[in-house]
């Protein structure tokens, strides 16, 4: 990948950052979702990672979902504005602004990276308490995975993956594959583990 020809060097980065750990994961994994397939990323803020998952699952159709995809920047932009330069740049990609818990399309892959699982977390990001619904979140990614599918989630640290399994695991989800990235290309609060389920 040449990210940094159609990017700017700090966007470039966080892709490369994100294709990185799908590499990883992908090394430990016996499945992997077949290209040409339907991808949905669930919480994708302004989609800046979107070229990551397109070189990762070359999908057909990349839709990103954003609850909070009207909020504005500093800058005077919203994120869907950001949104609308980043899925632009990938044939098929798309960004809807709404909430996973009212998606009724499937997909071959749902992707959702660091989702909120601790309150105090989506909190300090923002979100009010109101939309903080772990019980309906994860149930609606489950629900969002074509027949045959895959879900893949990253979190940040293995405590937020510990209580992820534990949802998951009431969604009848199953545990494919697992990598905890311990040194990151960028730092982050603490080591991302990438998992992969299927039903
Ligand atoms: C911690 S952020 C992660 C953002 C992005 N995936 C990333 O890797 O930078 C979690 C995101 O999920 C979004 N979110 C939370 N609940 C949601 C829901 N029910 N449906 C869609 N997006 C949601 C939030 O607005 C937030 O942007």
């Amino acid at each position: 990948m040449a990210f940094e020809k159609q990017l700017n060097a700090d966007n470039a980065l966080e892709n490369y950052v994100y294709l990185d750990v799908l590499h990883r994961l992908r090394e430990q994994s016996s499945r992997w979702p077949a290209v040409q397939g339907r991808v949905l990323d669930v919480g994708c803020k302004s989609f800046y990672y979107a070229a990551a998952l397109a070189a990762a699952f070359k999908p057909a159709q990349l839709m990103g979902l954003e609850l909070e995809g009207h909020r504005r920047y500093r800058d005077g932009h919203r994120r869907s504005d950001y949104a609308a330069f980043y899925s632009g740049q990938i044939s098929g990609t798309r960004y809807h602004v709404g909430d996973v818990c009212d998606w009724r399309d499937k997909a071959d892959l749902v992707s959702c990276w660091y989702p909120f699982v601790f309150a105090e977390v989506a909190l300090a990001w923002g979100l009010p308490l109101s939309a903080f619904a772990p019980q309906r979140f994860f149930p609606a990614l489950a629900s969002a995975i074509a027949p045959g599918g895959l879900l893949l989630v990253v979190n940040q640290g293995l405590a937020e993956w510990q209580q992820t399994a534990h949802w998951l695991g009431e969604q009848r989800l199953r545990s494919v594959a697992r990598v905890v990235v311990d040194m990151p290309l960028l730092p982050r609060p603490a080591p991302p583990v990438a998992s992969l389920w299927q039903a």
